[in-house]
């Protein structure tokens, strides 16, 4: 055995006695995706045997996040119109919040428990979750079926050469706005802000959790940072003048109106009760609040969305989300498992996911569905977002990175803490986190 592999074993064992020690309130986003990485960290993993969907009978449990959109529970009803009474699906629904979804997962696969047989996975879990080896590694039952995706969406569910999920639904950072307030999205968010001091203010996710991290890094990113070097060792986030020009500039928005102080609370779905009050000129969010904005009286006739504006002098960063089926090791009908997961990728249901929910879909045909056109007119530029958005760090502990900079950027934004001390104390929290692998 090389030395570099004995390395490496010993990194993802370390990360592994890690995540069981703290997996309860680690509370972090997750192990990140991304693609190709040679760490052996999942070798002896279950594979799928794709034929075990062919006679599949019984129940099966899906298991995602608050079902705020209703997608879940229409997937569900059309299942068990198809395929009951033999063969069931049943909906369990986590908190809305990320972390809150990750630990509940945690604590059933540290239990070996077979309670969520599917499990909607956020993008930016699979490396943590394959190299626990809580998942079966989909690679047999993906493989001719990989070309029909659009790639950034594959890379999510990729990792050390396997594909340990199907992708679902993605995501990418967008900008709503109310049209009564604002005519069209300036050219650079320091635009945005002006005109949201004027016009009733902005609104976004500043709550200390993983949807504050994506918020931020859009900034970041923006303004030329990059969160760990190429290798993915070291923390280059306090290099050059990005992480504090991009909180200075969140922080002064806060403090002079451009957005309400309750922001450093909200998650999605308070950000977005806040923008369908009318009260607001713009809203960050992804795009599922455009089929709930059509709905709700105060904004449905008058809010557009688009892409985000750059960070002046920098690059639009709009973040890559988005959500893998993927199937428990701990499941006790994995058959049953893949059909749901066949399901779910199924042409129906992700044109469904498109026109009805506006998930954005990770099939790139869906997008030219002229009834999705028509649903959602921004379906081009979405697809464009998407193809273009930025994914998060790839780290196997990407939770505490994304802890590290939640926790110091929601401390900056309510005032207990300087930008710059803030972002010393990230980077040293970050510095912290890649030290135990
Ligand atoms: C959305 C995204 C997901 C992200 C989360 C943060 O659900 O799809 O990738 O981590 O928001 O709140």
């Amino acid at each position: 055995m090389s030395k570099r592999l004995i390395l490496l074993l010993c990194a993802a064992l370390m990360c592994g006695v890690f995540v069981a020690a703290c997996g309860d309130d680690s509370g972090g986003g997750g192990g990140g995706g991304g693609g190709g990485d040679e760490t052996g960290a999942t070798e002896g993993a279950k594979v799928i045997d794709p034929s075990l969907a062919e006679n599949a009978k019984g129940e099966v449990t899906y298991c995602q996040g608050k079902d705020t959109s209703g997608n879940a529970h229409y997937m569900v009803d059309e299942f068990n119109k198809k395929f009951g009474p033999d063969l069931k699906a049943k909906l369990v629904e986590f908190p809305a919040s990320a972390d809150e979804q990750r630990n509940q997962f945690i604590q059933r696969q540290q239990a070996k428990s077979g309670d969520c047989d599917v499990f909607s996975a956020d993008v930016i879990w699979t490396a943590e979750f394959a190299s626990q080896k809580w998942l079966y590694d989909m690679t047999p039952y993906m493989e001719d079926k990989k070309a029909e995706y659009i790639e950034a969406p594959v890379e999510t569910v990729t990792y050390d050469g396997k594909i340990w999920g199907v992708p679902e639904t993605s995501d990418a950072g967008l900008l709503y706005y109310n049209t009564d307030k604002v005519k069209e999205i300036p050219e650079t968010w320091q635009d945005v802000y002006e005109q949201a001091t004027q016009e009733g203010g902005i609104v976004y996710q500043g709550a200390a959790y993983e949807g504050l991290t994506c918020d931020y890094l859009e900034l970041f990113f923006g303004a030329g940072g990059e969160v760990l070097s190429e290798d993915g060792t070291k923390s280059t986030f306090a290099e050059g003048d990005a992480a504090v020009k991009a909180l200075t500039f969140m922080a002064d928005g806060v403090k002079n109106g451009a957005a309400p102080k309750a922001v450093t609370t909200y998650m999605e779905p308070e950000s977005l009760t806040a923008f369908q009050t009318g009260k607001y000129a713009y809203m960050r969010n992804w795009p599922y609040a455009y089929a709930l904005n059509q709905k709700a009286n105060k904004v449905k006739d008058n809010f557009d969305v688009g892409p985000q504006p750059t960070f002046e002098g920098g690059e639009k960063a709009g973040i890559l989300g988005g959500h893998n089926s993927v199937i428990s090791v701990y499941s006790k009908n994995p058959g049953g498992a893949l059909k749901l997961i066949e399901h779910i990728g199924s042409p129906e249901i992700q044109k469904e996911y498109a026109a009805q929910f506006s998930l954005s879909p990770v099939k790139a045909a869906i997008y030219d569905d002229k009834e999705v056109q028509k649903a959602i007119p921004f379906a081009t530029d979405l697809r464009q977002a998407i193809t273009q958005a930025r994914a998060r760090p790839v780290s196997p502990v990407y939770p505490q990175i994304s802890q590290a900079i939640y926790k110091n950027v929601n401390s900056a934004l309510s005032g207990q803490t300087s930008p710059e001390d803030a972002v010393k104390q990230a980077n040293s929290d970050i510095e912290k986190a890649l030290a135990t692998f």
